[in-house]
């Protein structure tokens, strides 16, 4: 694939995250060995990872999908999230598995955490391929966690700036680090 010039540094590859997703998936299917497990994407971000993830547990797993959006700068402290899309599925007596991409100030992810704790699943948990070093404003319990990596603005693997670059197979920084919208 022909790249911009604004694509930098390769942070991880394609190989780093499939052994991870490996890792990970292993632990899962360890985990949740006799329980229904209802994974839950967040849209859009997580939407690889959700695919290669789940194809990596051995469990009958059941899918559903939020998508959300930031209501501007402004939300970033106030953590208010807009649902743009809710689940399809009551998920209460569920044993649910939240998958996300990336936490950066971890705000999304309490709202979120907060929202479906509210419909009494049997157990919540979080799976996030990425977080920042040192940046959340919230303390997270994020149970399965791929990455730790530098607060900067990164890109590929389900991420984007301005809603490109999605389909890059591996997550690579901004040269110019732009603020995000979520
Ligand atoms: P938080 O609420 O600050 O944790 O932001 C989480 C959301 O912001 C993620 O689900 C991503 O959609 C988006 N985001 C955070 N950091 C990045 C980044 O470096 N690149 C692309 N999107 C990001
Ligand atoms: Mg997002």
């Amino acid at each position: 694939m022909e790249l911009p010039p604004e694509i930098g540094e390769v942070l991880l590859t394609e190989e780093m995250i499939r052994d991870k997703i490996r890792e990970l998936a292993k632990r899962i299917t360890d985990d949740y060995r006799d329980r229904d497990l209802l994974l839950v994407g967040v849209l859009k971000g997580a939407f690889i990872l959700m695919s290669d993830l789940a194809r990596e547990i051995s469990l009958p797993l059941e899918f559903d999908f939020m998508a959300v959006s930031s209501y501007g700068s402004a939300t970033r402290t106030s953590g208010v999230v807009r649902i743009l899309k809710d689940l399809d599925f009551e998920i209460s007596g569920r044993h649910v598995l939240l998958v996300e991409d990336i936490i950066d100030s971890g705000l999304t992810l309490l709202y979120l955490l907060k929202y479906l704790q509210t419909r009494t699943p049997a157990s919540l948990e979080v799976c996030a391929l990425m977080r920042k070093e040192g940046i959340q404003k919230v303390a997270l319990d994020v149970r399965y966690e791929g990455f730790e990596i530098p607060a900067r603005f990164v890109v590929g693997y389900g991420l984007d700036y301005r809603q490109k670059y999605r389909n890059l197979p591996y997550v690579a920084v901004m040269r110019e680090e732009p603020p995000h919208s979520g």
